[in-house]
């Protein structure tokens, strides 16, 4: 199995105020392999987010490596970084960030630009993968006509639009009810079925029956 990504010693350090430091993380080890679905379990505050944050580029770690297929990110410039997370990563955060003046549409459209392909063929690809979601009569509603649910089902589509080689996913059905994040799973399996890899930071344990392996961090630490 190919190791698509991987953190090696990965340390963050927070300055808490003058003198409290925090170590959100501490010298955690991680490989993920292509195609699979990773849980990343943990209390709240044990460093979930800080390590998808690293892993995908968003942050930089106090001390320690990432390599993306074999490339080490801690090399690349903020304009090789930001071209490094369009190409290759798709996000679903805790707070799903949707952008208002856009239509559902517009927003599962945006991370294709700038872009060769033309722009009928995005839609297609874009209008394909709401309906996918169960959003059908949505494409043109906009965040604030949506309900909590549908906004994060429009999330999930905008980061699947450019088949990503990984996909970080925090909590990516707590804000859903149970049929609804159990559609949100499958969708995510199939997609890690055609290749992708699937990170997923969660309390909810009712996900493990999806998990292909499953990571536990306690204080900052592999658990
Ligand atoms: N910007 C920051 N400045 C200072 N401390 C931070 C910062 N971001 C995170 N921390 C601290 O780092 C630790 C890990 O935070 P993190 O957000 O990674 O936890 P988490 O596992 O994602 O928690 P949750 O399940 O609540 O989302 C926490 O103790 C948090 O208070
Ligand atoms: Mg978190």
């Amino acid at each position: 199995m190919n190791v698509v990504l991987e953190g090696k010693g990965l340390t963050k350090i927070y300055q808490r105020g003058r003198s409290e430091v925090v170590y959100a993380l501490q010298d955690v080890d991680i490989k993920v392999y292509e195609a699979e679905m990773i849980l990343l379990y943990g209390p709240s505050g044990s460093g979930k987010s800080t390590l998808l944050n690293l892993l995908s580029g968003l942050d930089n770690p106090s001390e320690g490596e990432v390599h993306f297929m074999g490339k080490d990110m801690t090399d690349l410039n903020e304009k090789e970084l930001t071209e490094f997370r369009r190409d290759n990563v798709g996000f679903v955060f805790q707070s799903w960030e949707l952008i208002d003046n856009l239509s559902a549409l517009e927003n599962v459209e945006v991370p294709m630009y700038p872009s060769k392909m033309d722009s009928a063929a995005m839609r297609t690809d874009a209008i394909q993968i709401l309906r996918r979601l169960d959003l059908f009569d949505r494409e043109h509603h906009y965040p604030s006509e949506m309900s909590g649910g549908e906004q994060q089902r429009v999330a999930i589509a905008r980061a699947l639009i450019k088949n990503p080689k990984v996909i970080f996913a925090d909590e990516p059905t707590g804000n859903l009810d149970e049929d609804t994040g159990n559609m949100i799973m499958r969708l995510l399996k199939t997609v890690c079925r055609r290749g992708t890899s699937v990170i997923i930071a969660t309390h909810n344990e009712a996900l493990r029956e999806y998990a292909d392996r499953i990571i536990r961090l306690n204080n900052g630490k592999r658990g």
